[in-house]
């Protein structure tokens, strides 16, 4: 089975390589062909943008295509940054200029009541008529301050509920095993092994 990753970031593509590669299915990325958008994510829901970045690979590349869309929603601000997540503080922003907004957001907020939980959505557009949907999540609470060094986005005001460790003190194959991408991605590894039976 051939199968196109819907994305031109490479942390992504390493990662999926890796968890897909014992299964029978030859992975294309945006390097292997000339025309590849960035495609525009304009939808109000997490699975909205995913099956858009997945329908417009599929029809440019004529293969099967994978996509994902990730968000952090947080109960106590009515789900933001939600769909935002990746431009919350404005377009061209940094991880950290979106980390600060939410710091700032939340100032109010007291220990207790910060509770928030990130979303990962990905879908798997086999042909016209056949299409998969999957969801992870990982449940935890946005901290007072930021710790920890590792990963990106919003890792270092992220805190586990059990551990009292924020994501950005995990290492990658810790946070892999727990992620809302990673437990998505593994429902997924699931459908495919299903698919290629
Ligand atoms: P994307 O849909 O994977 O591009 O994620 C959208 C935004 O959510 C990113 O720009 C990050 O700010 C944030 N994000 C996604 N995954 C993670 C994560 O594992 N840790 C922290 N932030 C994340």
């Amino acid at each position: 089975m051939k199968l196109v990753l819907a994305t031109h970031n490479k942390d992504k593509i390493t990662e999926i390589k890796a968890l897909l590669q014992v299964l029978p299915i030859n992975i294309f990325t945006f390097q292997e062909f000339v025309r590849f958008p960035d495609v525009v994510e304009d939808r109000d829901t997490l699975e909205g943008n995913a099956e858009k970045k997945a329908w417009e690979i599929f029809e440019i590349t004529g293969m099967p295509a994978m996509a994902d869309d990730t968000g952090l929603f947080v109960d106590a601000i009515n789900g933001e940054p939600g769909v935002f997540s990746s431009r919350y503080a404005g377009e061209n922003v940094t991880y950290a200029d979106n980390r600060e907004k939410l710091i700032r957001e939340m100032a109010d907020i007291p220990e207790g009541k910060r509770d928030a939980v990130f979303k990962t959505v990905i879908v798997l557009i086999i042909n016209d008529n056949e299409k998969y949907i999957v969801e992870g999540r990982c449940e935890g609470y946005i901290g007072m301050e930021e710790i920890g060094t590792m990963g990106f986005g919003y890792d270092s005001i992220f805190y586990l509920h059990d551990s009292g460790k924020s994501f950005a003190e995990l290492t990658l194959e810790e946070k892999n095993k727990i992620s809302h991408r990673g437990r998505a991605l593994q429902k997924m590894k699931k459908v495919l092994e299903e698919i290629t039976k």
